[in-house]
């Protein structure tokens, strides 16, 4: 589909959002210059910092990221920020023109990296002369040669195909039937190339969907694609009863490599054995332009950090506007790993903010206990719980299983934790009572698509969320009196979650 011209959409979109969008364009720039004397601001209080927090400032942003994601029309033929592409680039400059206007208050780092992103164009599999409905590509998958369509026997490998000694050896030139669970679907790709398939399917070991992702390419990974367990077990039984299998994969894809850049801006005051850090991701997927995922987040943290310019802090915050969460949450690993044990046992907590404003939210906490996770998850967590309570609103507790930029700092003996409104997961009856919205509809029908813009957002809740963002960041910056200290990073804790099932948006394993 041809795209509309910028302003034509970026009109209906605000529009259907019920934002005047003259009125967005007359807006002058805030005024966030840091003109104050540190010494004449007064402390930090977290009713001052939430009483900040007002929707048109959120409008404004979400104006400005719908408005850089066109920037990739040329090239993608629609509006994203996918990184790589103009729109986040145009995010990231966006954020560090912002951050320029704040330069007495805030150290602004950028950090390079690497980062793979898989382009899919198509891909097709028969069994038997059957397409079967369930079948999906896993992300970053390898094409088949050519993108053209390769046939071979099915062939079962055994148990959880974790062991090279799982894979008979007649599935060399075969198609590889590999149940999911155990190990990653990365490993699962690699050991089948390693023993000559022309191809993986990897079929789920629990109902619902299997989107994956390899993880990270490497070499002998082979054109892979998932099956949901009622599709992957019928061919299973094909197999193990008389009947032979063929099946015919064809797969259309590369994976491209990208440089990338992480976004860090630090008060210039504050203790520096206690810095608060937060996150939010910068970048969307390639389908649309993510105004929710995560412009929500992304635009929470840099409104945030421009009204807590106006105050002194205690501790030292940081914030962060991750890239290439989406293909597996890179940036933050990436961060993670980079530091020295010193600099990891300054950070004493860190807040993840992705998806604030989902158009049929539910209050979502993510439930970071002390007993699996490093200590201080709980105490954020019943920050955020006692919050809601306070404002007289709902809340829910969600599993906290690596689906964002968290996982990194958890895995690393940093407490950590945070809050979402939902993405593809449908709204329960019970949570219908409790927020409003529609139950059987997902909190964010707009997902990963290309209509994650302006009319996707729930004002409402962004701004309730961005104020509970600010009272976390007041709180702590103020004082982390009665906040756990640092523990040594406990070998327990890191196996009791060795292994989160997701990394990011996609299933790893
Ligand atoms: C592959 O070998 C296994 C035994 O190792 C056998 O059970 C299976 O039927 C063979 N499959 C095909 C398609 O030849
Ligand atoms: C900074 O925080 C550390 C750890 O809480 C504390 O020991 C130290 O005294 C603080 N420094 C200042 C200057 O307050
Ligand atoms: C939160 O996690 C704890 C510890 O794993 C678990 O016992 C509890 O049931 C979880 N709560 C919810 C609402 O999922
Ligand atoms: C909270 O949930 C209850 C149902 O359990 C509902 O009656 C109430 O209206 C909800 N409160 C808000 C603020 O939505
Ligand atoms: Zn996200």
């Amino acid at each position: 589909m041809k795209y509309l011209p910028f302003v034509a959409t970026l009109a209906s979109s605000a529009l259907a959002a019920g934002i005047n969008f003259a009125q967005l364009l007359d807006q002058k720039p805030l005024d966030i210059a840091d003109n104050i004397k540190w010494e004449l601001k007064p402390e930090v209080d977290s009713a001052a910092l939430q009483s900040a927090v007002n929707e048109l400032d959120l409008k404004i942003e979400a104006a400005n990221l719908f408005k850089v994601a066109h920037g990739s029309v040329f090239e993608y033929g629609h509006p994203t920020r996918i990184i790589g592409s103009p729109g986040h680039w145009s995010t990231v400059n966006h954020l560090l023109d912002t951050l320029h206007h704040l330069k007495h208050y805030y150290d602004v780092d950028v950090q390079s990296f690497e980062a793979f992103t898989g382009i899919l164009k198509s891909f097709s599999l028969s069994i038997n002369g059957v397409v079967p409905k369930s079948a999906d590509a896993l992300d970053l998958t390898p094409p088949t040669p050519g993108g053209l369509p390769v046939t071979g026997p099915v062939v079962l490998v055994d148990n959880y195909g974790c062991q090279a000694s799982d894979y008979p050896f007649n599935v060399t030139n075969g198609i590889a039937l590999i149940q999911r669970g155990s190990c990653s679907f990365g490993q699962k790709s690699e050991l089948a190339g390693l023993r000559g398939a022309k191809a993986a399917l990897i079929y789920n070991n629990e109902p619902g969907s299997a989107k994956g992702t390899l993880g990270t390419p490497t070499p002998h990974m082979v054109p892979s694609l998932s099956l949901s367990k009622e599709d992957g077990e019928a061919v299973k039984r094909q197999l193990l009863g008389s009947g032979s299998v063929s099946a015919t994969v064809a797969v259309d894809a590369y994976v491209k490599k990208f440089k990338t850049k992480n976004v860090i801006a630090t008060t210039r005051y504050g203790n520096d054995s206690n810095i608060v850090m937060l996150g939010a991701h910068s970048d969307s997927v390639a389908a649309g332009p993510g105004i929710n995922d995560d412009g929500s987040g992304t635009i929470s943290l840099l409104n945030v950090a421009k009204y807590l310019s106006k105050f002194k802090v205690n501790n030292k915050v940081r914030f962060a506007w991750w890239a290439a969460e989406e293909e597996g949450l890179l940036g933050s690993d990436y961060y993670v790993s980079k530091l020295t044990p010193k600099e990891k046992s300054q950070i004493r907590l860190f807040m993840d903010y992705d998806m604030m404003a989902s158009p049929n939210y539910a209050y979502q906490i993510y439930n970071a206990t002390n007993s699996e996770n490093p200590l201080g998850s709980e105490e954020l967590k019943n920050l955020y719980i006692d919050w809601y309570v306070e404002q007289g609103l709902n809340y829910t507790l969600v599993p906290f299983d690596g689906r964002s930029d968290y996982d990194g700092f958890i895995k690393s003996g940093i407490p950590g934790g945070g809050i979402a409104t939902g993405a593809e997961g449908l709204k329960t009856e019970e949570e219908a009572e409790l927020f409003g919205g529609e139950a059987g509809v997902a909190y964010d029908p707009c997902y990963h698509s290309l209509c994650d813009d302006l009319a996707n957002l729930d004002y409402g809740a962004w701004v309730v969320n961005t104020k509970l963002i600010a009272h976390s960041v007041a709180t702590y910056a103020k004082s982390l009196d009665g906040f756990p200290l640092r523990e040594e990073a406990s070998p327990v804790k890191m196996t009791a979650q060795p292994n989160f099932k997701y990394h990011g948006p996609n299933l790893v394993l």
